[in-house]
C-alpha cells in the first residue's frame, strides 16, 4: 500500500495556481479551463459530448399535462393521454428487460429517456407520433434510442451487476445458516455480486485498517454504495462498529440491502437517491451532518459522466467530518491502466474547495482521504 500526503507547500502553490485559473476562467482566457470544459472526467468517454441538457423537464410537463387530461376535457384527448403514458410505460419496461437493468427504478429510466428526447427532436417526434409502442419499436429511431440509453444505463449501473437471482439465493441461505464460517462465505458471495466489491475483496482488510486508524468512524454514510455496506465485518476486524446509512439509485437494491442488514445484524438503514438530481442532493446536508465519514467509492466517474461538474455540488452538500473517495486505477476487466494524472480534475476540485487530503492505493483502486 502506498500512502502519500499532499504537502502544504504544494497545496499553497495549487491554491495560487487555482486562483489564477479562476481569474483567467472568469475572463475567459484560460486555455486549460477551456480544455476542462470539454473534458471534465479525463480518461472516460463523455457520451453527452459536452452538451448541456439541464432542462429536459419542459417536455415532461407537456406530456404529463396531456397525459393527465388537465388542460383538455374531451374524452378523446384523455384517451390520447393515457395511450401516451402506456406507450412510455412499455418503452421503460422494454429497456429494463436487459440483463442487469431490471432493478432500476422506472422513474430513473424515464428521466434518461426524457433527456434523450430533449437532445434529439427526431427521436422525440417519432415517439410521440407513433400510435403505439409496438409501432415505435419498429422504427430506426427506437433502435437509436435503445442503443443510447442501454449504453448509458449499463455504464452507470448495469455493468457493475451480476445475476440478481444469485443475490436472492444467497440471502435465503444467510437467513437459515447459523454457522459463522458459512455466513462469512455467503457475505463474500454477496460482495461478489457487484463488480466493485468483488475486485476489492482481497483488499478490504488493508483499506478498512487505514480508515479505522485515521477516522475510527462511528457513523458512516455510503453513497452510490453498491454492495459495499455488506463489508461491515471488515470494520469490526479493526475495532470499529459503525452505524451505516447506505444509498444508491435503485429502491429495489436498497430494500435488498435492508434485508441483508437485518440478517447480519448490521446497524444500518438505506435511502434511494439519484445523486444527479438537485432534489436528492438537497437531502445530503441533513443525512451527512452527524456522520464521521461519507464514502464515495468509485462513484464520481459515473456521476460526472451523467452530469458534468456535479462533484462540486456534492462536496458542497456533504457535511460529514471526512470524505473518502476512490477511483479505479484499471478499467473494468483490468485491461487498461488509468493514470493518476487522469484524476487531476478531482485534485483541482479539492484545491478549489481548500480541502486537505492524503492518498493511499491498493492494487486496482486509489483512495483520497479528505478532511472537511
Ligand atoms: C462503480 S459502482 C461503485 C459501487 C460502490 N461504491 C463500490 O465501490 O463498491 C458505482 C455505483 O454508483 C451508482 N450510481 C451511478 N449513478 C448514480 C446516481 N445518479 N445516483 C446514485 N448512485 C449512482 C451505481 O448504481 C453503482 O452502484
Amino acid at each position: 500500500m502506498v500512502i502519500a500526503h499532499n504537502k502544504k507547500k504544494k497545496y499553497n502553490h495549487n491554491k495560487k495556481e487555482e486562483e489564477n485559473n479562476n481569474n483567467q476562467e472568469r475572463l475567459g482566457t484560460n486555455p486549460r479551463a477551456e480544455r476542462e470544459r470539454s473534458s471534465p472526467c479525463e480518461g472516460r468517454d463523455n457520451p453527452r459530448n459536452g452538451r448541456e441538457l439541464d432542462s429536459p423537464r419542459s417536455d415532461t410537463v407537456d406530456k404529463n399535462t396531456a397525459a393527465s387530461g388537465k388542460t383538455v376535457d374531451s374524452p378523446r384527448s384523455e384517451k390520447a393521454g393515457s395511450a401516451a403514458s402506456d406507450k412510455m410505460d412499455d418503452l421503460v419496461e422494454s429497456l429494463k428487460s436487459k440483463k442487469g437493468l431490471s432493478t432500476l427504478d422506472d422513474d430513473f429510466v424515464r428521466d434518461k429517456i426524457e433527456r434523450i428526447f430533449a437532445s434529439n427532436n427526431i427521436i422525440k417526434r417519432k415517439f410521440h407520433s407513433s400510435a403505439s409502442f409496438k409501432q415505435f419499436s419498429k422504427s430506426q429511431e427506437h433502435e437509436e434510442l435503445q442503443k443510447r440509453i442501454r449504453k448509458e444505463l449499463r455504464a452507470i449501473y448495469g455493468v457493475f451487476q451480476t445475476d440478481e437471482s444469485d443475490r436472492m439465493k444467497l440471502l435465503t441461505r444467510l437467513r437459515t445458516t447459523h454457522d459463522d464460517t458459512e455466513r462469512r462465505e455467503i457475505v463474500d458471495g454477496l460482495l461478489g455480486t457487484h463488480t466493485s466489491t468483488k475486485e476489492r475483496l482481497p483488499h478490504y482488510d488493508e483499506i478498512y485498517s487505514v480508515l479505522c486508524e485515521k477516522i475510527s468512524p462511528e457513523t458512516v454514510v455510503d453513497l452510490g454504495c453498491g454492495m459495499n455496506p455488506l463489508a461491515h465485518h471488515y470494520f469490526a476486524q479493526h475495532n470499529c462498529w459503525p452505524t451505516i446509512l447506505a444509498s444508491d439509485i435503485s429502491a429495489d437494491d436498497m430494500k435488498f440491502l435492508d434485508e441483508c442488514f437485518a440478517a447480519l445484524s448490521i446497524p444500518g438503514k438505506t435511502v434511494a437517491l439519484d445523486l444527479t438530481k438537485d432534489d436528492d442532493i438537497a437531502k445530503l446536508p441533513a443525512l451527512t451532518k452527524d456522520a464521521d465519514v461519507t464514502l464515495l467509492f468509485k462513484l464520481l466517474d459515473s456521476l460526472e459522466e451523467a452530469k458534468r461538474h456535479i462533484s462540486y455540488k456534492l462536496f458542497d452538500n456533504i457535511k460529514s467530518k471526512w470524505i473518502v473517495a476512490s477511483f479505479p486505477t484499471k478499467s473494468l476487466g483490468g485491461k487498461k491502466n488509468i493514470a493518476r494524472a487522469g484524476r487531476s480534475w478531482f485534485e483541482r476540485l479539492l484545491a478549489r474547495k481548500g480541502l486537505a487530503w492524503e492518498t493511499f492505493s491498493v492494487e486496482n483502486e486509489l483512495f483520497y482521504v479528505i478532511k472537511k
